[in-house]
Order: C-alpha cells, then structure tokens, then sequence
C-alpha cells in the first residue's frame, strides 16, 4: 500500500471538503430565510475545537453596561458566544462588529441581561405581576420588557423565572408567580409570549430564559443556593409545569438552578437535563448554566476539579457556561483521553447556533442606535407600567370602607420609611432602570390631591433596624405629630427592595426594624389609618391585619409605583388583585400553601392527636387567592354540564358573578377540584381555571370553565399521567378558601 499517495488523496478530499462547506456556507448565510438547521451543519463543519468551545463561553460585562476590554481580543478571536450584562445599542454594537466584522467565521453574540419585570420602563415585580391574576396584563408588560430590551441591543432576556415558592423565607419568591402550579403556568406562558410572540426574529422580540431549572424554589429552609429533596410526583405536578408551560409557549433558552434536586445538582442532572428536557419535551433550544454553576459542581461534592465539572456539565445537557471557563479550558483534553466525545460539543454548538439564527442574528445583527432612545420609557411603556402596577395591588382589608380616600380630603398625614423613596419602588432585579425615573409615593399622592390638601409626610424610622438610630424617637414623635395633625393617616412600611431576591433570605417575616413601633405610635393617634405595604414576599403582618382598618399590599410597584398606589387609594382604580400566594401567621407555619394534603389526621380543634400546633393555628393570616374590592361580588348558580363523565371527556363547569356593590370592579373568580379517591393522595384543593373580570355595579355575567383529563389527572404510582375513576369536587369561589361547591363522577 502507498501511504504517500493515500495520504496526498486524503489532503484534496479534505481540501474538497472545505472549499465546498464554505462556498455552502456563504450561499446558505445569504439566504435568510434558508434552512436553519442546513446553515447551521454547514457553520459548525467549519469551525475550530477552539471556537466550538467559544461559542459554549458566556462571560460577564461591567456593572453599568459596558463590556471588558479584556474580552475583546477573545470576540475577535471567536472564542467567545455571548456576554451577559453588556447592555445599551451603541455598546454592544461596538463589539458586535467585532465578531461580526474580524473574526474568522463572523458568528455574532448574543448578549444576554436580567429583564426580570421591565429593561427601563420598571413594571411591579413578578411575584406583584402575578397577583393581577391577568396573563393577558402580564404579557403587556413583558413585551414592553422586550422591545426596550431589543432597542438596546439585547437580544436574550434572562426571564420568565418560574420557580414556585412556598417559602416566603426564600427572598427569590419574589421573582416568581408564588406557589400555585397553574397560575405559575399562566404567568410562564403569558410572559415567554410577551417576550418572544410568535416568531422572535420579529423587530421588539426577544429570545427568553426560562430558570431556574429545576425546584431551585424549594430550598431547604427557605436559604439561597440550599439543596432540595422531594419525590418525582411533587417535582412533576407541582415544580414541573410551569417550565413546561414555557416550552409549549415555544420558550428559545433555559437556565440551569444552583440547587442540587434529589441528591444530583441542577447544573449537571441528566435526568432533568436530558432525559425530561430533550427526551420528554423535545426542547431544540439550548441550556446555559447559572452564574458559575458548573465550577460550583466542585463544591457541590459530584466533581473533584475543574476537569470534572466542565465534564459533568456538558454530558449532562448544559450548552453555555456562565461566567467560568471550564468548558474552554478543559474541553480539549477530556476529549483527547476519551472522556467526552466530540459529539457532546458539536450538539452544544448547533444548540446554541440554531438559537442565534432563530433570533435572526446573522442577518440583523445590530441594535438600531437612533431609535434606542424613543423607545425607552415611552408614554405608552409608562402608561402600561402603571396600569400593571395598579392591577397588581391586592386590598387585605377594609374595615367600615375606609378605602377609598376622599380627593377632596383637607390633610393627609403621609408616614413611613418607604413613603417618599425612589430607590426600593423599582424592586430588586430592576433591569436598566433608574431611580430617578420612579415615582414615589408622595409624589403620587401629591399628583392626585387638589394643591390644597395638606400632605404632612414624616419618615417615622428606617426600614432595616441598620438604619441611623440616633434620632429615632425624633423621628417617631414627629411621625406621631403627623399624624395627630391630619385628618386620615397613610403609613408606608414594608421591606427595602434588598430584602428579596438573590441571596435575600430572611429568618423572620416580621416587619423590619421599628415599623411595628411605628406602626403602633401612629394608630394610638386615633386617626382612621391606612397600611400601604411594599415588600418582595408574604410578612406576618398580624398586629397590622387586626388593628389597621384598611391594608394594601402594593409589593415593589416599579416605576410608576407612587402614581399607581395613589390610582387605587383614591378610587381612580378598585382594586382587583389577589394573592398568588398564602400569607403566614408564623414562620413556624411555613411551608404553608392551599394545596396541602389532608393527612390521616387533619386538624380538629378537639382532639390533641390531630395535625396542628400547639401555639398556633393552621390556617394562614390571609389565603392563596384572597383579595377585596371596593365593591362587593357575589357568586352563585354553581351548574356543572354533567353529573359524570369518562376520562377523557369534558365537562363543563359555570356559575353566575354579580356585582352587588356601588362601583364598578374586577373580580377574580377561581375554580378549584379536589379528587376525593385515588391512587395516590391529592391535595385538598388544585386550582385548574380563573378568569378576571370586569363588571359595572348591578352587572351580572355568567362565568364559564372547561375541565378536561388535564386538569383531572395526576401522576401515579409508576409515574403515568392518569385519570383515575370516582368522585371530584368542584368548587368556585372569590378565594381558596371558600366558594360554592359541586361534585361529579368520572366513570370508566
Ligand atoms: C441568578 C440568575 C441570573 C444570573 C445572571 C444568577 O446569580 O441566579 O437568575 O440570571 O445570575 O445575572
């Protein structure tokens, strides 16, 4: 055998074989509309090991946008995919036409950002979105998100998170729609709509991030980053769909959680990763890793260096690593002593390229430097921001109708730390906004009232208990002078915006500091008082619940936070909100949620050997579902269309809402089913529908529902998706804890 000469044939086929990827490569990169996956098999049959594992790189800009100079050699040299946290049109503009312009294959970034609840134009923070119970609201306002995100250049939001919590410990609660599975599916699929549309090439659209995947909300103890254990049916019914709401909305991207579930950590778990992910959804997208997940896979004990983790990373299904650089580092050599293959990468890479072409980068890919500016905080991105806002307030109580405020009102005593402050309005992941932009209280309340109202405004104390004490009682006694000298008193108390989210974990629920103090100094001035609550989480708020006549949970409003509240205190807007999440008594209830089993003891105030507490009651300070009106609803007429059904039928549930009050208002009305007997035991109640409606004092609507095996099922024993014959009941209600009730057969 001629080794010289095979070798040299061997030569041209190679040299045949590039020069004809290329030449398809340039035909396919011009043609836009071309087959993606063609033009991403003709891309990847160029490309380097090197700019393989460059594509698999994020890494992070500066805090305020710009990115590191350090990074532009490595643009340049196409070993790096994307970036996070570089932000703004002409920023990354600038070094887009670095890789688009001087490196060998052109393949553009894509620039990735927190847009958690808006880019600038601020909206209420997603725990506060979902309490609008309105997912046609809530995708507004994320395609606000979008197309301010889009005008500055990025193209990736790292949004919905869609983690369900049901420990308001946890300060991440707050970016999610709170602990109910089917109101956290509505919310996922409204947002990554909102974000996306249908096509998120289209001008404005942007690619989105569901995260954190996966039950990184049910940390242990309710402390960030802590592990979590549970069985595959809980992870499946409860944890699961909203993520799979997500991927039926056609969601681009995921993110891998910190968490470790089960004893695997998220950022390296092939059950989650590919098994659920690639095997059961068919997700064509790719997956990026949390902010330096998989160098934490070291200190999570599965990996025993880098090597390792980079390798456990990858083969378990995560495409992109953030921040660390254990894929570009270690990647060669795991693949030269047999330990990944070179296939593992080049899936990664088509992954993440199919994404990039999806998005349209390749044909568009630069932010338009003119418009940027227009589209920022736009009279109709604020106008959204406020109705958002507004629809998100929840009415806790209202005793002898203190609520609404007169306009006309002489003097108004205006107290507490979050009263007048511009920095914690906007929440805690507040995009690109700006303080500066957010309307306070104060000045919200000053917009509505005529110039001659007297707005007395005192501070009362701080939020944390960090706060200057030095002049605290000052402080209260002018609070309390305030207040002796108003006619109706406005006391805004809550937590600062740091006190949830990331890392914001907190052992006590109570108010902070001396609010409570303050609290309690302003209602001894006997004036008719109103709590205005801002805060990311549930508080135990009881001394507030039994002695504040009126209680509006108003959460982190964003930029139109001041304006909105002020919408709803004086009856510009009633109220329709309701919780997306229970409110605790006591931390030592927690975890508490609607959806509870009912054990074989449930609880019976006369007998001792029943689950309770000795030294509290079970039920929360206010339910999953709960919320007012200025006006008052009521429900009846509760008519199924069948007595039973089959499995795999329908069923048609409705019943009549009426507005019996004065005004106008939106009432949210809630279905829940209880399956009595199975296989496995179900919770007491699973809300599985709920519309928002509008009606005008004395209207009447019928209200209509449709339950199908969806609903009905559950996953048994062997982890089937099953409908199982016998007895459901229905209930329709203002709450999750009370309402109308009806019950039907499911007959084989
Ligand atoms: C958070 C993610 C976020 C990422 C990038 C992480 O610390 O867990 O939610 O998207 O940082 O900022």
């Amino acid at each position: 055998m001629n080794l010289k000469a095979t070798g040299s044939s061997l030569r041209l086929v190679l040299v045949c074989i590039c020069l004809w990827s290329a030449v398809l490569y340039a035909a396919l990169a011009s043609a836009p509309q071309a087959d993606i996956d063609a033009r991403v098999e003709a891309l990847l049959a160029r490309m380097t090991l090197e700019e393989k594992l460059g594509q698999l790189q994020q890494l992070d800009g500066e805090a305020n946008g710009n990115y590191r100079p350090e990074h532009v050699d490595l643009v340049r040299r196409g070993l790096l995919g994307s970036t996070l946290n570089v932000r703004g049109a002409s920023k990354t503009n600038e070094l887009q036409r670095i890789a688009v312009e001087q490196s060998r294959l052109k393949i553009p970034l894509i620039f990735g950002f927190d847009v958690i609840h808006g880019y600038r134009t601020i909206f209420p923070v997603p725990l506060a979105e979902a309490a609008s119970w309105d997912p046609a609201l809530v995708e507004r306002a994320a395609a606000v998100a979008a197309a301010e995100s889009y005008a500055a250049g990025v193209r990736w939001a790292f949004a919905p998170m869609v983690d369900i919590a049901r420990d308001p410990r946890w300060g991440r609660i707050v970016e999610g729609a709170g602990e109910d599975p089917y109101l956290g599916a509505l919310m996922a699929r409204a947002r990554v709509r909102g974000f996306q549309g249908d096509d998120y090439s289209a001008p404005g659209k942007v690619v989105a991030c569901v995260k954190h995947w996966v039950a990184y909300g049910a940390a242990e103890g309710g402390r960030d980053y802590n592990t979590t254990d549970m069985s595959e049916n809980r992870l499946r019914e409860i944890y699961l769909p909203p993520f799979k709401a997500a991927i039926d909305a056609g969601v681009g991207t995921f993110m891998s959680a910190f968490n470790d579930l089960n004893g695997i950590p998220a950022s390296a778990n092939p059950f989650t990763l590919t098994k659920i992910l690639r095997g059961e959804w068919k997700f064509t997208g790719f997956v990026v890793s949390d902010y330096e997940s998989v160098r934490e896979l070291i200190n999570h004990g599965i990996a025993g260096n880098e090597s390792e983790a980079a390798r456990a990373a990858l083969t378990a299904g995560v495409d992109m690593e953030m921040v660390s650089r254990l894929y570009a580092k270690h990647a060669a050599a795991l693949i030269r002593e047999g330990k990944l293959t070179q296939a593992t990468i080049d899936e990664a890479v088509r992954r993440i390229l199919r994404v990039k072409f999806r998005l349209g980068l390749f044909d568009h890919p630069y932010a338009d430097e003119a418009r940027e500016q227009t589209t920022m905080l736009s009279a109709s991105n604020v106008q959204t921001a406020r109705d958002v806002a507004s629809h998100s307030i929840v009415l806790l109580k209202n005793e002898r109708n203190t609520l609404p405020l007169q306009k006309d009102v002489r003097s108004i005593a205006l107290i507490g730390p979050l009263a007048d402050d511009q920095e914690n309005m906007i929440g805690s992941w507040s995009g690109d906004g700006r303080r500066e932009d957010a309307v306070t209280l104060l000045a919200g309340i000053r917009a509505k009232v005529p110039p001659a109202a007297r707005i007395n405004y005192a501070k009362g104390c701080t939020v944390s208990a960090a706060g200057d004490e030095t002049n605290a009682e000052a402080l209260l006694n002018e609070a309390v002078r305030a207040a002796r000298d108003s006619d109706v008193v406005i006391l805004a108390v809550g937590e600062s915006a740091d006190m949830s989210g990331e890392a914001a974990s907190r052992a006590s629920l109570d108010l902070p500091g001396r609010q409570l103090e303050l609290a309690k100094a302003v209602a001894a001035a006997g004036k008719p008082f109103v709590v205005v609550l801002m805060n990311g989480r549930p508080l135990t708020i009881n001394w507030i619940a039994d002695n504040a006549p009126a209680i509006l949970e108003t959460w982190f409003g964003g930029t139109q936070a001041g304006n909105a509240i002020a919408d709803v205190l004086f009856g510009d807007v009633n109220p329709g909100g309701k919780l997306p999440v229970t409110f605790p008594r006591h931390v030592g209830q927690i975890p508490i949620y609607y959806g509870h089993k009912n054990t074989g003891r449930p609880p019976d105030p006369k007998n001792k050997y029943t689950s309770k507490y000795l030294d509290a009651p079970v039920t929360p300070l206010f339910p999953f579902g709960y919320g007012l009106s200025y006006t008052t609803f009521r429900l009846t007429n509760l008519t199924l269309s069948a007595l039973s059904i089959k499995p795999d039928g329908r069923l048609t549930v409705t019943a009549d809402l009426e507005n019996i009050g004065a005004r106008p208002g939106d009432e949210v009305v809630q279905l829940y089913i209880r399956d009595v007997v199975a296989s496995v035991t179900r919770p007491l109640k699973e809300l599985k529908g709920f519309e928002r409606i509008t009606l005008r004092s004395g209207e009447k609507r019928s209200v209509q529902f449709t339950l199908s095996s969806e609903h009905l099922g559950f996953y048994d024993r062997a982890m089937r998706f099953v409908v199982e014959p016998g007895e459901f009941q229905v209930f329709v209600g203002q709450n999750s804890a009370e309402g109308l009730q009806a019950s039907f057969q499911i007959v084989k």
